[in-house]
């Protein structure tokens, strides 16, 4: 058995000048990189993460799913547990991985830096290849797809804002930063990965996009999906994958094909279920068997038609948990059934808004529209007891006439409740249809217990899955339908549950769980050194 290991990186987060798309560029990167350094350790470590702001931005970095257990000030949602690095400051990020082993990832959480700051979190068995539920794969392919927008990205959400209509769609959907050979650049980079024959590998597929959901396949292979959000899947076999923002997903590959050069692409999955543009162009890898002739064009797999909500939810409702007999089980007392309605409406441009012409979009969660605090983080304020920062009167269930409110408000829970949550996907008043919403909870693995098209319905309880329920960080709720999650909160703190889609969470997609401190020692003690305070 190994030993716990300490893994330390430093990330020097400044101006790095890119040619991508045909276009000079600068972006903002970590260490010159896109993605980011991948970081990877095995299951019991301690990972330190020294972040220096090279940047005139200010930045926050989130570990996405990583439990935080009792370490909430390291969780990075700016203005939820920090008040982020300042142009010239630094901090440390320290936390244990206990009890997680997959693959997760790490992005800037605040502002659309995220498109070029992030990067891939994989973590091992702590007893190496022989601690995975499957044969241990003979290679490892890191595939991580990303949105790159040619513009400046801070000018492209100012400009969101300007317009009401949020951030303009990507130029091109990108793999491992790569767009790959199939747009309207020629010479653009392309991701390419040589496997030996008769091998399988194991895919470790991140969706680090900002806006879009998508597609995956590879032409002329299988997968055989293992886990997801770092949460071991029974096998499930498939020749695509639909990922949401936030997601991952674990694939074996086996490479049966004949020793040739094939295509791997993704594409946009968008329901259709409203009008809103999307980036319709395809980003391309090429996998190239060992001792293959050069070729000259490889094979192509056809991908879903974009609104194949068929083949996506069949993707993304087949999954079940390994639930293998120590991993926890589904709590069955329920302290807090919430019903959570969301989604998009329309509101009068404000005055700030100078580009905005018919109507600017708000986002709402059971009637309020998430305003972060302005002067110190959620989490500060619970710890030193501040008044006036949040409200606790986030409610059960919609409001009964639909309004929308814009207020910070969070839902208080005991150390300790099971919380379940029937997630529904809302149209209120207006123009404005249902969207997908990859709905994303900090601090927490939740069980999905159950998910459907159009509005749940009590009895659907009968059906949930309460054996062995997938388990996972973010699930992806289709347009206009439902998801039932539950969780236990044995992670004191305070913890944001929001709509993945970037563009979202400035609209007010989102709320906040403030978990008390349970009994000794299950108590948040108090912040880091250098912790990024506002005051
Ligand atoms: Cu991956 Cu709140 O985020």
């Amino acid at each position: 058995m190994a030993s716990a290991a300490v893994v330390e990186h430093t990330f020097n987060v400044g101006a790095t000048n890119i040619s991508q798309l045909c276009t000079e560029s600068v972006i903002y990167t970590a260490n010159e990189q896109l993605p980011g350094p991948t970081i990877e350790a095995n299951e019991g470590d301690t990972v330190v993460v020294h972040v220096v702001n090279e940047s005139p931005y200010s930045l926050s970095v989130h570990w996405h799913g990583i439990f935080q257990l009792l370490n909430g000030w390291a969780d990075g949602a700016y203005l939820i547990t920090d008040c982020s690095i300042q142009p010239s400051g630094n901090f440390t990020y320290q936390f244990n991985i206990t009890g997680q082993e997959g693959t997760l990832w790490w992005h800037a959480h605040s502002s659309l830096l995220r498109a070029t700051i992030y990067g891939a979190l994989i973590i091992k068995p702590r007893n190496g290849t022989a601690g995975y539920p499957f044969t241990a794969p003979y290679g490892e392919i890191p595939i991580v797809f990303g949105e790159w927008w040619n513009k400046n990205v801070n000018d492209v959400e100012i400009d969101g804002h300007l317009t009401g209509l949020g951030p303009a769609i990507s130029d091109a959907l990108t793999i491992n930063g790569m767009p790959g050979d199939h747009t309207s650049c020629k010479g653009a980079g392309v991701y390419e990965v040589e496997v030996a024959s008769n091998k399988t590998y194991l895919l470790r597929i991140v969706n680090a996009a900002l806006n879009v959901e998508l597609f995956f396949k590879v032409a002329h292979h299988n997968f055989t999906v293992v886990a997801v959000d770092a949460c071991y899947t029974g096998p499930y076999t498939t020749d695509v994958i639909a990922i949401a923002p936030g997601q991952t997903v674990d694939a074996l590959m086996t490479t049966l094909a004949p020793p040739r050069w094939y295509y791997m692409a993704a594409t946009v999955f968008d329901s259709n279920t409203a009008s809103i543009p999307f980036n319709n162009g395809t980003a391309t890898g090429i996998i190239k068997y060992e001792g293959a002739p050069n070729e000259t064009i490889a094979s192509m797999p056809s991908m879903p038609a974009h609104n194949d909500v068929v083949t996506a939810n069949n993707f993304y409702w087949s999954l079940t948990g390994l639930a293998r007999s120590d991993d926890p089980a589904v709590p069955t007392t329920v302290n807090h059934s919430m019903i959570v309605e969301f989604g998009l409406d329309q509101e009068p441009c404000a005055p700030d808004q100078t580009k905005c012409k018919e109507y600017a979009l708000v986002a709402f969660m059971n009637g309020y529209s998430f305003q972060p605090p302005k002067k110190v983080s959620l989490l500060n304020a619970l710890f030193d007891d501040l008044t006036d920062v949040y409200s606790e009167d986030f409610p059960m269930s919609p409001p009964s006439v639909p309004t929308i409110r814009k207020a910070t408000s969070v839902k208080k829970v005991m150390y300790n409740d099971v919380v379940e949550v029937v997630l529904q996907s809302k149209k209120y008043k207006t123009k404005v249809g249902t969207e997908n919403h990859p709905i994303h909870l900090h601090g927490y693995n939740f069980f999905v217990l159950a998910q459907g098209l159009g509005r749940y319905d009590p009895t659907e309880r009968s059906t949930f899955n309460l054996v062995n329920p997938q388990v996972r960080n973010t699930v992806a709720v289709p347009g206009g339908g439902w998801a039932v999650i539950r969780f236990t909160a044995n992670n004191p703190g305070m913890w944001f549950m929001h709509c993945h889609l970037d563009a979202h969470v400035p609209l007010g997609l989102g709320m906040v769980f403030e978990v008390l401190d349970g009994p000794a020692p299950n108590i948040l003690p108090p912040p880091p050194d250098g912790y990024p305070k506002c005051y």
